[in-house]
């Protein structure tokens, strides 16, 4: 791994990869739309590329792989609860710029591809902690679009002409994470909330569970990643195994950050998954593994970066593609 192209690189999680890449000496180069922003970019060193350009442009890509030997696919509007209600929007983004760019990395001839995938791609499941033997039952577009892409890696893989390695991330937080995008980020939205003194606001009884990762606990395993046979092909979770409710993980933030504030509950979202965890066993076994960040230490980090750039305004999307599953909290701006 000499020279690695990070689509997405402006994002959250992405611009993270692209710091610990550069740790590492690797030479780095961005595609990103900045859909998202381009304050990230404000993190790199002088060694870093940037293009502006779009996953689902082909000639925007191919100038984008030129002298790359791998890609780190992190290009997406990782926005789970949205994509219901903005199923085009989530397909066009998160599935055909992602398959554009693996046709042009084919015809690059490059074969090392990283791609993030998620915890969303197991849907509804039985038996916690979830094992990446479970069965994918997506239960909205968002998954939908990240299964469908681990099997377009899977099958050029299968006709020999990538080598991809997929992580499946769950509900990663950090610095960085936006704090004004109201459809996605718990932990963002509740900090936000406080900043702005505004109660946070939960979906249904609070009681469903998630495994908050910290940023750093998968940003260092997938830098290291390339070249393990082993997870050639082979879907691999990546991320903490301490599970919190969404009514602990809002009393903790409140606790930190403003006793004054009360949580306040609304009807539930569609296709809101209660239970979410996974196994990190083969993690563990095959990447040495270990996530160390707990989640006080994480929220302290978060809220000490989140207190410097101050309260911000949600921004909230003009359109919906569907307007009867539009949630009432977003049209209502409660959130
Ligand atoms: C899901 C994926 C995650 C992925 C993310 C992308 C699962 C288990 N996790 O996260 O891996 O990165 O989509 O969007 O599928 N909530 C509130 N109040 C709020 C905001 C959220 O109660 O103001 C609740 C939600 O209803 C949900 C939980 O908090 O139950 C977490 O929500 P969110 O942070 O948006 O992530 P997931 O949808 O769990």
């Amino acid at each position: 791994m000499k020279k690695v192209l990070v689509a997405g690189g402006a994002g959250f999680i992405g611009s993270h990869v692209v710091n610990e890449l550069r740790k590492r000496k690797i030479e780095v180069r961005v595609l990103d739309n900045f859909v998202g922003g381009n304050q990230n970019l404000g993190y790199f060193d002088d060694g870093v590329e940037v293009i502006e350009g779009d996953t689902c442009r082909k000639e925007d890509c191919k100038k984008a792989l030129e002298g790359c030997d791998t890609v780190f696919n992190l290009a997406a509007h990782a926005a789970e609860g949205q994509s219901v209600f903005i199923p085009v929007f989530n397909a066009q983004t998160n599935l055909i710029g992602s398959v554009t760019l693996l046709a042009e990395t084919i015809n690059a001839g490059i074969r090392d591809v990283v791609f993030t995938s998620s915890i969303a791609t197991y849907g509804k499941q039985k038996k916690m902690p979830i094992k990446e033997t479970a069965p994918l039952n997506v239960e909205d577009p968002y998954a939908i679009t990240k299964k469908a892409f681990e099997d377009y890696l899977r099958v050029y893989h299968e006709l020999g002409q990538i080598d991809p390695y997929i992580v499946r991330f769950f509900n990663v937080y950090g610095p960085r994470q936006r704090m004004d995008d109201p459809y996605r980020g718990v932990v963002p939205i509740f900090i936000n909330k406080c900043l702005k003194k505004e109660n946070p606001v939960i979906f249904g009884d609070g009681l469903q569970k998630r495994a908050f990762t910290y940023i750093s606990d998968v940003v260092e395993p997938i830098c290291g990643i390339v070249g393990n046979k082993k997870l050639v092909n082979n879907p691999i979770n990546i991320g903490t195994e301490k599970v919190y409710t969404v009514k602990k993980l809002a009393e903790e933030i409140i606790k930190k950050m403003d006793p004054e504030m009360k949580i306040e509950f609304i009807p539930k979202r569609t296709s809101d998954v209660k239970i979410a965890y996974c196994d990190t066993g083969k993690a563990k076994k095959l990447l040495k593994y270990r996530a160390k960040v707990s989640l006080s230490d994480g929220l302290d980090k978060t809220i000490e970066w989140a207190k410097g750039l101050g309260a911000q305004e949600f921004r909230y999307f003009d359109y919906t593609e569907i307007p009867k599953l539009t949630h009432g909290a977003y049209t209502s701006k409660k959130i």
